[in-house]
């Protein structure tokens, strides 16, 4: 479930700053008792792979947090406690509540927005939303050329898809103003509303390029559509992703290794981060050096698995460091905590050479 209030409450992240990133550095203040339990430093998670919408001007939704109407869930097998049962003698009363039924949210299946139900300002936003998820935003070139400090240059062109069409990647200033600088933060926005994650911060798009993806109209409109979007980004450090042998603890220097009889066993991927526990995806915690960060990388439903992303992730490698293209498998790149597709496409990639960095 993704709400405008579940990403405000979220810790903000980070970015990995030049000398000060290690693995107690990544672990907030108050960890979960399970977490401690699991003797695990964990990630704090930017992206989620399933998300809500609450629109702007409902009450914040939550599926866990109290209810709109501020009822209480009734427990599953319908017994009453002894403080509830009406003392004998008297009439039992019923307690009638004003309830805003639940059942006026609605996740759309097709962009996994949840909204409210006839609600005319959360249908529009849904609407719109949905659309730009499922098949992208316009593009108009006129725009390109009208916005001088948006710095647009044309990477490639004639780019080839796997379903034969072809087309172009541009990559522009992130800070951009004007027409263009309107629509990308839409763009932005949308991407961060898809992946349950906080805006990027004037900081981070200072030191960032916009790649997109983008593919002539169907409709022989004027325009071209944005079949993809990912953003590069300057960092300093990253972690390594730990090796399958490190996560089982038969890497060199394991905890297990390491514990001695005075002290219990922890697990043996006690010095290693947990980006994410589903997938067992670890890091090493050093820090180390590395140049470019993806934080966002997108693509419409209508245009996946075409290799857009990868179209695209090339291109930042190739071109965001002028003079020096990046190699992914040499560990000169790195993502933030990935979504389960964002890390097939990490793997498929950059293999195992793709790091992380906490935002
Ligand atoms: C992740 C995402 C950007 C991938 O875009 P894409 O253009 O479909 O990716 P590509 O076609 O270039 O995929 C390249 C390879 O990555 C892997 N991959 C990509 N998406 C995958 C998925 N959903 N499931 C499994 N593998 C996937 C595959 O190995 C794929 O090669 P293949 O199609 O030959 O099997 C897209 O699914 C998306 O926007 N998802 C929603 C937002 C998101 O989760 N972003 C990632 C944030 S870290
Ligand atoms: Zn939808």
């Amino acid at each position: 479930m993704r709400t405008y209030s579940s990403r405000s409450s979220r810790v903000p992240l980070r970015s990995s700053s030049p000398s000060d990133l290690s693995s107690q550095d990544v672990i907030p203040k108050k960890r979960p008792l399970a977490e401690r339990l699991a003797f695990h430093n964990t990630l704090q998670p930017v992206k989620r792979a399933r998300r809500t919408i609450a629109a702007s001007v409902s009450a914040p939704i939550s599926k866990t947090g109290p209810r709109p109407n501020g009822s209480k869930v009734k427990p599953r097998n319908g017994r009453k406690g002894k403080e509830d049962r009406p003392p004998k003698g008297r009439a039992a009363l019923t307690q009638l509540h004003f309830a805003l039924d639940s059942s006026v949210l609605r996740t759309c299946p097709l962009c996994d927005l949840t909204y409210t139900k006839g609600a005319p300002e959360d249908e529009t936003l849904h609407r719109s939303h949905c659309a730009r998820v499922r098949r992208g935003m316009q593009w108009r070139r006129d725009d390109e050329r009208a916005t001088a400090d948006a710095q647009v240059s044309e990477i490639a062109t004639g780019v080839k898809l796997k379903d034969g069409k072809s087309g172009r990647v541009i990559s522009i200033n992130a800070e951009a103003g004007g027409k263009l600088g309107s629509k990308l933060s839409t763009l932005l926005h949308t991407i961060s509303l898809h992946l349950s994650s906080p805006p990027l911060t004037r900081d981070v798009l200072r030191v960032s390029k916009v790649y997109l993806f983008l593919l002539p109209s169907d409709r022989s409109l004027p325009c071209e559509i944005i079949a993809g979007c990912a953003i590069a980004t300057h960092i300093t450090t990253a972690m390594a992703i730990a090796s399958p042998a490190e996560v089982q603890g038969q890497g060199q220097g394991s905890a297990t290794e390491r514990s001695t009889e005075a002290s219990p066993l922890p697990p043996a991927t006690a010095r290693l981060v947990s980006v994410d526990t589903n997938s067992s995806l670890f890091c090493r915690p050093e820090p180390l050096s590395t140049p470019m960060g993806i934080p966002r990388v997108f693509v419409p439903s209508a245009f996946q698995r075409r290799g857009i992303a990868l179209r695209l992730l090339d291109a930042a490698a190739a071109t965001f460091v002028h003079g020096c293209p990046l190699n992914p498998r040499r560990g000169e790149v790195a993502f933030t905590q990935p979504t389960a597709s964002g890390k097939a496409l990490m793997e498929k990639w950059g293999g195992r050479g793709v790091r992380i960095y906490q935002e």
